[in-house]
């Protein structure tokens, strides 16, 4: 056992999930929009690990705490002083000492407050509608704890049931099935929605919207939800959803969540998705009406599998979520379409990890596979290395191993042997021998240690097939190289064979060079015309290109779409280059001042730090 994969209790929490587990959560919400304010009520039934336990520590995060029962009985509490990013320890005296494997409920009445890193609250203007407000939340990775005091570790799982109280003309929607509604008594003006969770799973994954919210049916268990505004759009750029889920099936087993429902949310969301049981969120900047199949879908719905049955029990292993999530995407790529459609986007992952570690530096401890995360925000530490370093991994076992069809065998074979729990590095790693007895010696070949604990690119390049790419390649050296007599050669026909996916990695391959001269960027822009392109993909890494040749022309465009929509991969990279663009960076400052208080509580953090504000 490596020493540092040895200590697995969670740095990122304050409570001890080796003495005691919330096996079930009971929620009740009054979601009010005047003071942005939750007030709630939490039930938890808590199981004893061991004897003698008669103090529970809970997470939370600026929260206020009213009142706490222990089976029915007010009991003690005390609130830590707050953390910066792990906010205050609640440490509840119980009354009495439990045995291991005794239950109590600990019922807890408290407010969340309107600043709760976990919601964005949006005014009815902020909406595509402008008539009702709307809230979300993201918890992953550890902002549940400003919704709900809970023991907010990804070791920990349970089942929960909630009933939320929210004004009758607006919907809310939760990371569970639904489960009825009906009038608020207490509250004629009011509308009460149930739910219930009844597959084991981490808190990060509890989910909360309300709004003004339609629905279309697109599938035996699917669903879209959006403002009435988005619906049908949505309903047919997420056609092929039910087409994905039964690929998935196909490759990993029965789907156990019962319904697969996708919600659009407004354009500050600031993730691509994020996998909430029974109601995958998405970024309404899918929504390019080219229809240019995103792997997002493809890969939220993964997580079904990895992620959100089999879990990784602490972030520094959150590698085993995404990079088992992406190797899945790509496989539903590969079931979709064909081989050399995996490669081609293996490539492109290939390429996100080279830049990751270039804007990380090689050095970093951040890019190793497995990071302490002991002093670092897990926000702070995400990036693209666990997706594309931990898929760079999976690719090379599968070379070595016997390729897709026998690789595949034992990703399924580990969903099954770890269903319904949380693993680290090492159960993953013991899993992978005993699955393959057979061939230990290829497996001692490996540096594991290199795999996992250093920083950089990987010890290893895994070998890719570049038919889908060549295309994207010659383009690129072409624009890379051209004197301004060049110019004259390029043209509109330059792009006619290509999907928007190759126009993605032809950008994404420039973006790696040195950058263009502004007299090609401004020859790209008029044979191209990529300032008018919707697909947000190519729009960011064209706006990232002018920035970077240093166009002026480029700046309002790169602050607008830092400002109309608010997804984290495309808004930090922009900002970033604001910044290092000397004419545009006071430009950057004064529109994140500006649009600060309406932006995502996340996203306005990470990027006060982008631009070296805090
Ligand atoms: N679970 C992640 C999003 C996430 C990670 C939120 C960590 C908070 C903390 C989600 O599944 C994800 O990876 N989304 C990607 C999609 C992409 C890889 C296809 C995104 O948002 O871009
Ligand atoms: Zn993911």
């Amino acid at each position: 056992v490596s020493g540092r994969m040895a200590e697995q209790s969670d740095s990122s929490s304050f409570t001890a999930a080796e003495h005691f587990t919330t096996r079930h959560l009971a929620l009740t919400l009054r979601v009010e929009f005047q003071n942005r304010r939750i007030g709630a009520s939490a039930a938890l039934t808590v199981e004893a690990l061991r004897d003698e336990l008669s103090e529970l520590t809970l997470d939370t995060r600026d929260l206020k705490i009213l009142k706490i029962t222990a089976n029915g009985q007010e009991v003690k509490f005390a609130l830590g002083n707050k953390h910066c990013f792990k906010g205050a320890a609640l440490t509840i005296s119980l009354p009495f000492k439990l045995l291991r494997g005794q239950h109590v409920v600990v019922e807890i009445s408290y407010e969340t407050s309107p600043e709760a890193s976990a919601l964005q609250w949006l005014t009815a203007e902020q909406t595509a509608g402008k008539k009702h407000p709307y809230l979300f939340s993201q918890c992953q990775a550890i902002h549940c704890r400003s919704m709900i005091p809970c023991q907010d570790t990804p070791s920990v799982k349970s089942t929960y049931y909630a009933r939320v109280s929210v004004p009758k003309e607006l919907v809310a929607l939760m990371s569970a099935n639904q489960d009825g509604e009906m009038a608020d008594d207490k509250d004629k003006s009011r509308k009460i929605y149930c739910f219930r969770q009844t597959v084991p799973m981490p808190c990060y994954l509890i989910a909360l919207v309300v709004g003004s919210l339609e629905s279309r049916v697109i599938g035996p268990r699917c669903r879209v939800w959006s403002e009435r505004e988005m619906v049908d759009a949505a309903a047919y750029e997420f056609e092929e959803t039910e087409t994905m889920l039964k690929k998935a099936e196909d490759l990993m087993g029965p789907y156990v969540w019962g319904q697969y429902d996708l919600l659009i949310l407004p354009p500050s969301f600031p993730y691509g998705g994020m996998e909430n049981p029974c109601l995958t969120f998405v970024t309404p900047t899918l929504l390019a009406g080219d229809r240019s199949l995103s792997n997002v879908i493809a890969h939220e719905i993964s997580h079904s599998w990895t992620g959100n049955l089999v879990t990784n029990k602490t972030w520094e292993h959150f590698w085993l979520n995404e990079g088992h999530t992406v190797y899945l995407e790509r496989m539903i790529g590969r079931s979709m379409f064909d081989e050399k459609y995996r490669q081609f986007a293996a490539i492109g992952g290939w390429k996100d990890l080279l830049e990751a570690i270039e804007t990380f530096g090689a050095t970093n401890p951040l890019t190793s596979l497995v990071p302490r995360l002991c002093d670092t925000d897990p926000d702070d530490a995400f990036s693209s290395v666990p997706y594309e370093k931990g898929f760079a991994l999976l690719y090379h076992l599968e070379e070595l191993l016997g390729g897709p069809d026998i690789f595949i065998g034992f990703v399924k074979a580990y969903i099954q042997i770890f269903a319904y729990s949380s693993v680290t590095t090492e159960d993953w790693k013991n899993c992978l021998h005993s699955y393959f007895s057979d061939k230990t010696e290829i497996l001692n070949k490996v540096d594991w240690d290199a795999w996992f604990h250093s920083p950089g690119m990987p010890p290893f390049t895994p070998h890719y097939d570049t038919s889908m790419n060549d295309a994207c390649i010659t383009l690129c050296k072409r624009w890379t190289i051209a004197t301004d007599v060049e110019l004259d050669c390029f043209n509109e026909g330059d792009l006619k064979e290509m999907t928007s996916m190759q126009k993605i990695e032809f950008l994404a391959l420039l973006l790696l060079e040195t950058p263009l001269r502004l007299n090609n960027v401004k020859r790209m822009q008029q044979v191209y015309k990529f300032n008018d392109v919707k697909n947000a993909e190519i729009k960011f890494r064209w706006l990232r290109l002018c920035l970077r040749a240093q166009w002026e022309k480029a700046i309002p465009l790169a602050l607008e779409m830092v400002t109309v929509q608010g997804r984290m991969k495309f808004t930090r990279p922009l900002y970033r280059d604001l910044y290092n663009f000397e004419k545009a960076c006071p430009q950057a400052i004064e529109t994140f001042q500006k649009n600060k208080p309406s932006m995502h509580p996340i996203t306005a953090a990470l990027v006060a730090k982008d631009l070296h504000l805090v």
